[in-house]
């Protein structure tokens, strides 16, 4: 089974199954972390599921939209590895990806 490894805001780090062609966002949510609000289910309209990604896997992830990256933009806390976890589908590449959730803004 593939793997996401997740640090939550308390820095404890949990290991979810990955399913391959679901969305982090979903895995995370699915694997019991309510931390991560994902208020618009996914739309890539809300920014309440910004995550840090392990920049190992920066160069296999999918570019960045232009509404994702005006979204992260009105967060106080992004960094140079932000990015939505909506807008992130798990592939076999991303098994073992290490991503942090970003503190709530
Ligand atoms: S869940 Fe709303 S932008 Fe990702």
């Amino acid at each position: 089974m593939p793997k996401l490894l997740v640090t939550i805001r308390d820095g404890d780090e949990i290991v979810i199954d990955g399913e391959f062609g679901v969305s982090v966002m979903e895995i995370i949510r699915e694997g019991g972390v309510d931390e991560l609000a994902a208020i618009c289910g996914g739309c890539c309209s809300c920014a309440t599921c910004h995550v840090f990604v392990d920049e190992k896997f920066s160069d296999m992830l999918p570019p960045m939209s232009e509404d994702e990256n005006d979204l992260l933009d009105g967060s106080d806390h992004r960094r140079s590895n932000s990015r939505l976890s909506c807008q992130i589908p798990f592939s076999n590449e991303l098994d073992g990806m290490r991503i942090e959730i970003a503190p709530e803004d």
